[in-house]
């Protein structure tokens, strides 16, 4: 990629976090393109979203290749070139399993759709490499071994710095690190899984062991499940909105899932946490739950979704309140919320922080 660099990154009052136990630093907010750049949003507004971004201190961007069958990673790099960002600046993050066309070999994690969707989505995005590749979900189909090796051949290669897992078990993830130690190899350095407010098993139960023992990071996603956690559909589904769009066969099923029981059940819980947020932490609820999912010490970055810019900027307030939740409010957030899971039993044994040192 040519260097022709038009902006100069400003972090701002952005914060840093190392991505699990590895060594690069990416920032608490990042931003992501599913459902938005290259799929809702085309080219000027693209820009527009990264653009504004990146003033704000957002320096890594995430994708993959089976986003608008490849035309989010299209924007994405476009974009990058258009507004003349030092490749260094940024960490890019792209995703393979779904592969952007049909073909027996055209998915998966095979060790030729490890490699061959490598190269084509940096052929796509315009880049010589990426930050950080993700297994976007596990391949029950493939030996453990074959992935494990194809990711260490693309990291090798010099096309992606670090590998990392998706939506994958702790299971998962265990016997990826078992076999990659085996073979002296690198192991994936964290799971882009979904956190928020109402999805919390899996990030705050079953990976916690995997915190532990590995320093394992999480990318997050859908942090205001998928808009819901901004109140917007409080009070119905308004025009425009991800919901009110319903290209996708199950996003009808969360849109029609509003107004079932439980639908309502988890509306009223966010009507009121949207008036603890204005009333004891004076932000809107959409800044309480970015910033929630933040302040969780297992989360390396919140990845935004946004399909205008404004929310960008919006969305950054969450910033200033990661400090304001302490203990206490986390405690009055659990209690109105009701889904905090039990976690890993210690049998009365105290809990001790990595360095032995009691919590
Ligand atoms: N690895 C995976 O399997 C996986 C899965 C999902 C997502 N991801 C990654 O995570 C990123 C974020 O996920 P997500 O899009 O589901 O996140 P999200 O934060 O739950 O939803 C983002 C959507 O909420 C709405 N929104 C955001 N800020 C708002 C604000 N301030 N006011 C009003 N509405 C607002 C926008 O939709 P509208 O304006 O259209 O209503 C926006 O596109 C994705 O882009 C992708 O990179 C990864």
């Amino acid at each position: 990629m040519s260097e022709e660099v038009k902006m100069e990154f400003d972090a701002k009052n952005m914060q840093f976090r190392r991505l699990g136990s590895s060594g690069l630093r990416v920032p608490v907010f990042s931003l992501g393109g599913w459902l938005t750049l290259g799929a809702t949003v085309f080219g000027d507004p693209v820009k527009d979203i990264i653009k504004t971004a990146f003033e704000n201190g957002i320096n890594m961007f995430d994708t993959a290749e089976a986003y608008a069958k490849g035309q989010s990673e299209v924007e994405m790099g476009r974009v990058i070139r258009e507004l003349g960002l030092r490749r260094s600046d940024l960490v890019i993050t792209t995703k393979l399993f779904w592969g952007v066309r049909p073909g027996p070999n055209a998915s998966g994690l095979s060790r030729k759709h490890i490699i061959e969707g490598t190269k084509e989505s940096l052929q796509r995005l315009q880049l010589d490499y990426v930050d950080v590749i993700f297994a976007h979900r596990p391949d029950a189909t493939v030996p453990m071994e074959e992935t494990v090796r194809a990711f260490n051949f693309v990291i090798d290669q010099g096309w992606a710095f670090y590998w990392a897992t998706s939506e994958w078990s702790a299971q998962e993830i265990e016997e990826a690190h078992h076999v990659a130690t085996k073979l002296g190899l690198s192991a994936p350095i964290a799971e882009q899984c979904e956190h928020n407010l109402f999805h919390r098993e899996r990030p705050e139960s079953e990976y916690e062991l995997l915190y532990r023992k590995y320093g394992y990071g999480t990318t997050v996603f859908s942090a205001l499940a998928q808009g819901l956690l901004t109140g917007k559909y409080n009070d119905g589904i308004p025009p425009g909105s991800r919901l009110d769009v319903k290209y996708q066969e199950w996003l009808q099923r969360v849109a029609d899932g509003l107004s079932t029981e439980e639908g309502k059940v988890k509306i009223n819980k966010i009507k009121a946490l949207t008036t603890f947020a204005e009333e004891e932490l004076g932000c809107k609820v959409a800044h309480l739950a970015l910033a929630w999912v933040a302040r969780n010490p297992n989360t390396s970055t919140v990845i935004l979704g946004a399909s205008k810019p404004e929310q960008v900027i919006d969305n950054l307030k969450a910033l200033e309140v990661i400090p304001k939740l302490t203990p206490e409010v986390l405690k009055k957030i659990d209690d109105i919320v009701g889904t905090k899971p039990a976690g890993v039993p210690n049998y009365g044994r105290p809990e001790l922080d990595p360095y032995g040192r009691p919590y």
